[in-house]
């Protein structure tokens, strides 16, 4: 796509020196230095991704016959979720240990050949570290509960009913109900902030330290470049288990939690970990990265886990649930870059994931929610910082409902409610076939008839695909205006939003057009549009473009 860009765009790019972080390379390889800072990473969902052996489930070998798939996004980095052993009670998000890979998924060697082709594809490997809790079939929780003298009982937050009976306090599961339960001998009450079967580690624990930092070390020597690291914010809690303040909860996806929660997370001796994780990071070639999943609603707060020492990138989740309106848009996006340029760090931003409704259905479904999702993701990509796509979003897929005999994620199967499962549809790859291409058999999750509607397949021979928009976009935001350059926000009328990238003489105008009716367009050489059927010189509804501005124009 370079060929779209002048000439001189390219020769006035202000010299290295004066921006060290954005010293830009160009051609495929054009970035923010280090490569976060503008990255694009695509999240797969493990299980749901591709299965490669029959059984129904996605795996790793399912994820290696899709390499070619996800580097033809012209993504930087692949970010695999939790394959380790697990009971699967939450997915794989409960982990009994953390440097085994479960057969359910695959073996070492799959890691090992994954991480070489995708690197030979230009793609990085993160993948996922879950530190506040451990699945309740991991050693150290088994030896806990099987003998109170155990040294590995310290590892877990065990406490007495409270003097009145009961739980110990009011914390509360992020899944909903009590935060606490019975261990199985009923003696004492242990803590955990998700489901029963993850009981939540003590991180004053040096044994616990020591033993994570072992397990990023044991993935790094392997090649690893980096980690999602799962709820970021948790670990730490209060040493005299305090009672929250009961002030209302916010559930966003399915997980309810709140800054008004002050005693179970956020907790700032937190911090110190992450800088301790950031050294070992560091002491490794190949600016190995850290992606935190950090679910504090205050920006300051969150700010403070990017600063230079700690998380070069947190993910984060207001641009996720902001409404489709122009004016809380650029709220939320002006307040996350407001907190975080006061740290120097970049912003990351997120369409969807497997804990929230997809971006098509959180706008309405159908083609109005494809318009909106479609028109989003070019938002998302023309802002400064790095975009992290879910997995099926490059289809424009939207949840599935889910019969209730199907239903596997603990909080529909704990609270009663519909839960996660929705957006963790098996991906489809094909437009014909049991489970139209995941896998040979059937699948974990029951897909809905016409679901090969949006395959993979069927979208490569349609240029106005969502498939096609996103390789187009990822590709072009590799221009230095998209990747590096300043952001400033532009007049626009009521229900539009409109910013201007620029790096040097090149300047990329993003438009989009939040409200009912159609807007005129103005000069300047239309890049890409969201539109599913583009109509030249205006901006329908629901509709993104990134236009080339001229280069002499203030
Ligand atoms: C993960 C969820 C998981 C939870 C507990 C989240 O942030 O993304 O899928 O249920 O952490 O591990
Ligand atoms: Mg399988």
């Amino acid at each position: 796509m370079t060929a779209l860009v002048a000439p001189e765009a390219l020769e006035n790019v202000p010299p290295a020196v004066e921006r060290p972080h954005l010293s830009v390379v160009y051609g495929r390889q054009a970035a923010a230095r280090p490569w976060w800072r503008s990255a694009s990473i695509y999240q797969i969902y493990v299980r749901s991704f591709c299965d490669s052996n029959g059984d129904g489930v996605g795996d790793l070998g399912g994820v290696l016959g899709k390499l070619h798939h996800v580097a033809s996004l012209g993504v930087d980095a692949i970010w695999l979720t939790p394959f380790f052993e697990s009971p699967m009670v939450d997915g794989g998000y409960d982990v009994a240990d953390y440097r085994s890979v479960d057969p359910r998924f695959g073996d070492h060697e799959t890691v090992d050949r994954i991480i070489e082709e995708a690197h030979g594809l230009g793609m990085r490997v993160m993948i996922e570290v879950v530190p506040n809790h451990v699945s309740s079939s991991h050693q150290w929780f088994k030896n806990a509960v099987s003998d109170p003298t155990h040294k590995d009982r310290s590892k877990f937050h065990f406490r007495d009913p409270s003097p009145v009976g009961g739980t110990p306090n009011n914390w509360r599961s992020a899944f909903g109900g009590p935060a606490w339960s019975l261990e199985p001998s009923g003696r004492q009450y242990y803590l955990h902030l998700f489901s029963r079967e993850q009981p939540d580690l003590n991180w004053e624990d040096p044994e616990v330290r020591a033993d994570f930092e072992q397990t990023l070390r044991f993935w790094l020597d392997r090649g690893i470049d980096g980690f999602r690291v799962d709820v970021a914010h948790g670990l730490f809690k209060d040493p005299l288990y305090r009672d929250n303040p009961e002030l209302p909860r916010e559930v966003r996806g399915g997980l309810a939690q709140g800054d008004g929660e002050r005693h179970c997370w956020n907790l700032p001796e937190v911090h110190e970990v992450y800088r301790g994780w950031r050294r070992i990071l560091d002491s490794y070639t190949g600016e190995r990265a850290m992606l935190g999943e950090v679910g504090v609603v205050d920006r300051e707060q969150l700010a403070l886990y990017v600063r230079p020492d700690e998380f070069p990138l947190a993910y984060e989740f207001e641009f996720i649930h902001t409404e489709w309106d122009a004016v809380a848009t650029k709220e939320t996006v002006s307040r996350l870059l407001r907190a975080l340029d006061a740290v120097g760090a970049p912003a990351t931003w997120v369409l969807s994931n497997h804990d929230v409704l997809r971006a098509v259905t959180r706008y309405g479904g159908g083609e109005q929610g494809l318009r909106r999702a479609r028109a989003k993701a070019l938002l998302a990509m023309a802002l400064p910082g790095a975009m992290i796509i879910y997995n099926g979003d490059e289809l424009g897929l939207e949840d599935i409902d889910v019969p209730e005999e199907a239903l596997s994620d603990p909080i529909a199967l704990v609270a009663g409610v519909p839960g996660r499962d929705g957006s963790r549809a098996p991906i489809p790859w094909s437009s014909e076939g049991p489970a139209f291409g995941f896998s040979e058999a059937g699948s974990w999750l029951p897909v809905p008839d016409g679901w090969g509607g949006r395959s993979a397949v069927l979208q490569e021979r349609d240029p106005f695909s969502t498939l096609w928009l996103y390789r187009l976009a990822l590709s072009i935001r590799r221009l230095p205006a998209l990747c590096a350059g300043d952001m400033r926000w532009l007049d626009a009328p009521e229900g539009v939003l409109a910013f201007e990238r620029r790096y040097g003489k090149q300047r990329i105008h993003c438009i989009v057009n939040f409200s009912a009716r159609p807007i005129v367009m103005q000069q300047g050489d239309v890049l890409l549009s969201s539109s599913l059927r583009p109509i030249g010189g205006v901006l329908e509804p629901d509709t993104a473009c990134w236009v080339m501005a001229p280069s002499g124009d203030t």
